[in-house]
């Protein structure tokens, strides 16, 4: 086994554009949904809940993915707007955390993304009463039909209100890349508070 020091593979600059790096890399080698991500929400008494959802945008300031927000997540966000990011790229061996609050996107954005959706999906995520008991698969469907009725084909479907995107402006971004003999290697970045101008930092951790 190789004990000789090496270098960090993380580049200690811009975390930003290691993320877009990382991410381009995934979007070539993962056979499914590289902009799947686990996002963590908690209830203000802190229990914890995590599920996939698909990154939209992204850029520096923040990380956005499209929902239900009167799902079990969007009550969640609703009374704590702290959250955090998860991406695994299993085939490439390497996993990006990425913490911080929430705030919802605009409505011009969520009508422009809803919009670019398949009409399939709108009509869908329009009828979806999303993480509420179903009685019946049939009863989604009769909603399906209702949504349908209302929105003939060529017309344009209306956006649900509470059918929206949020964006996580980054505090916190950790790099783990895979490393023979799990001499793995691992790297934060954090943000100074905007009164020392916001400025990244990155340590290197134990992996
Ligand atoms: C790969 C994958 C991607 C998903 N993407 C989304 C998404 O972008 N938005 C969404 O609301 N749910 C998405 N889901 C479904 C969620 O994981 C979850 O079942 C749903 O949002 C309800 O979560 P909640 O009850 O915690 O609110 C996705 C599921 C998988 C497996």
């Amino acid at each position: 086994m190789n004990r000789e020091p090496d270098q960090s593979a993380i580049p200690t600059s811009d975390p930003f554009a290691t993320f877009d790096a990382w991410f381009a890399e995934a979007q070539a080698a993962e056979p499914n949904d590289p902009n799947a991500m686990a996002l963590a929400t908690a209830t203000p008494a802190g229990a914890p809940s995590v599920r996939m959802v698909l990154l939209k945008g992204h850029g520096p300031d923040g990380f956005v993915f499209y929902t239900n927000a009167h799902s079990r997540k969007g009550g969640e966000i609703r009374t704590n707007l702290q959250a955090a990011l998860l991406f695994h790229w299993k085939s490439l061996r390497r996993q990006i955390r990425i913490e911080g609050p929430l705030t919802e996107v605009t409505p011009a954005e969520a009508d422009a993304y809803f919009h670019s959706r398949p009409r399939v999906s709108q009509l869908a995520s329009a009828a979806s009463d999303q993480s509420r008991a179903l009685a019946d698969r049939a009863d989604y469907y009769a909603r399906l039909a209702e949504v349908e009725a209302r929105f003939p084909e060529g017309s344009v479907i209306e956006r649900p209100p509470h059918w929206t995107g949020f964006r996580l402006a980054p505090t916190a971004i950790e790099f783990w890349l895979d490393r023979p003999g799990r001499m793995h290697d691992r790297r934060r970045f954090e943000r100074d508070g905007p009164e020392t101008g916001g400025v990244w930092s990155s340590t290197l951790l134990y992996p």
